[in-house]
């Protein structure tokens, strides 16, 4: 349990941890290329932790010190696992890492925890089976068990907006006997064909469309993970909410298909400066400045919704800060997360005393609400536990979070962090 006291502003500077999507892409393939790859901000978070050890499950050397991380390569074909490999909570691990499986020459079983066994796999299990992988899952849930085999390339236009799909898909291309082409419905973040190219492999992309060689030989790289701009989120927005905040974080993420919170921010009435940009592997970084002041409110719909996926439960938190409110639609995504996110935002919106709709595919939050202290769970998903430790900050009185270890998930030092920026 973490209590978190009412503050006046945040004000400070920080730099966060790398990414967590970019760590979990560029260790997958650090293990299917030739030769070392070295990686340097490497995520703290279990999620990223999972990845590794699942790497480790299946032959691959990978030391870590710190944020330092090492990971020999062991080419396209890994060796057999004596073990279940264990994903935890991570949606990514086991998504993306199935699309590497597909293609091995054995059979491996990949074990969650409950959330993570109550996610929906129908959508790799349907796409790589068509490239010829066997996989069983019982209601088409973990624990998955996949018999890899060489790969048939396919032609796949995506049901559902979903980057995991999309990179388990790429992964699984490697293993093909041809070009395989993947269409998405909208655009999701770009950072499994970023880390593809960056490692060597022959992709193109074309708008919504990405075509990717087989049996191309990868190369291990050296890089600086950028910071993890959904973790910038809960800062961002906590310094959004408060005149007076002054916020500066550098070596952040600024891939445009991950910034879309910078502009909604920007175009409720946060003052943002961007400085220092860079490419690093493709990926754009740079420094962000935020002012606060009093933010007017939003409607996030289609392309931005999935562009914001995972910021929405920061956005909804500060909703009633706002003067008009936001409004979230097209967002049924969010029900199938770490937790059910529009229920369980609803929940602690309303325990603290919100007026909140809750819709199938969305929420309506009005805006100029003042919340009271509350006791709340973070109902074991870390972004809920960011999320209403934020939305606590202009709070009343004191709240309290119960579950709130769960932020460790993807930022093990977030309240730490939060606490070291609030001026009270
Ligand atoms: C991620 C994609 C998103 C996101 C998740 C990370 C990724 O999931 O919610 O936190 O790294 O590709 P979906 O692919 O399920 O939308």
């Amino acid at each position: 349990m973490v209590t978190i006291r009412p503050a006046r502003n945040i004000s400070g500077s920080l730099r966060l941890p790398g990414d967590k999507s970019i760590c979990h892409r560029y260790a997958m393939l650090a293990a299917i290329a030739e030769g070392t790859t070295r990686l340097t901000n490497f995520s703290p978070g279990a999620d990223c932790a999972c990845t590794l050890h699942c790497l480790r499950g299946l032959g691959v050397e990978c030391e870590q010190e710190r944020d330092r991380v090492v990971i020999r390569g062991q080419g396209l074909r890994l060796k057999g696992p004596e073990e279940p490999l264990d994903c935890g909570n991570s949606g990514s691990t086991m998504r993306m890492l199935s699309g590497i499986l597909a293609g091995q020459e054995f059979t491996s079983t990949l074990i969650g925890d409950e959330s993570l066994s109550r996610r929906p796999m129908a959508r790799i299990i349907e796409p790589l089976t068509r490239m010829g992988a066997r996989i069983e899952a019982a209601g088409n849930m973990a624990p998955l068990q996949i018999s890899g085999r060489r790969l048939r390339a396919i032609d796949y236009k995506m049901p559902v907006a979903s980057a995991q799909v999309k990179t388990a898909l790429l992964f699984a291309s490697l293993y093909a006997d041809g070009e395989t082409s993947v269409n998405e419905p909208v655009c999701t973040r770009d950072h499994g064909e970023l880390a593809l190219r960056a490692f060597g492999a022959g992709i193109m992309q074309n708008r919504k469309e990405i075509r990717i060689a087989a049996g191309k030989k990868l190369q291990g790289i050296e890089a600086e993970i950028p910071g993890d701009i959904s973790s910038a989120a809960f800062f961002l927005c906590a310094a959004a909410i408060f005149p007076g905040s002054h916020l500066t974080i550098s070596n952040l993420l600024l891939n445009p298909t991950r910034s879309r919170l910078l502009d909604i921010l920007t175009l409720m009435g946060a003052r943002m400066n961007v400085m220092q940009l860079e490419e690093r592997h493709g990926e754009l970084v740079g420094t962000v400045e935020v002012r606060g002041g009093g933010l007017s409110g939003a409607v996030i719909a289609g392309e931005d919704t999935a562009a914001l996926i995972d910021e929405i439960p920061i956005l909804a938190a500060i909703a009633p800060y706002t003067g008009k409110g936001i409004e979230i639609r097209d967002a049924r995504e969010l029900r199938v997360k770490e937790s059910d996110r529009i229920a369980t935002i609803a929940r602690n919106l309303r325990t603290m005393g919100a007026q909140v709709e809750e819709r199938g595919d969305g929420l309506k939050i009005p805006g100029n609400q003042r919340l009271k202290g509350a006791e709340m769970h973070s109902f074991h998903d870390h972004r809920i536990a960011m999320a209403f430790a934020v939305a606590a900050i202009r709070a009343k009185e004191e709240t309290r979070i119960r579950g709130a270890e769960a932020a460790s998930i993807s930022y093990p030092d977030f309240f730490a962090t939060l606490d070291s920026l609030v001026q009270r």
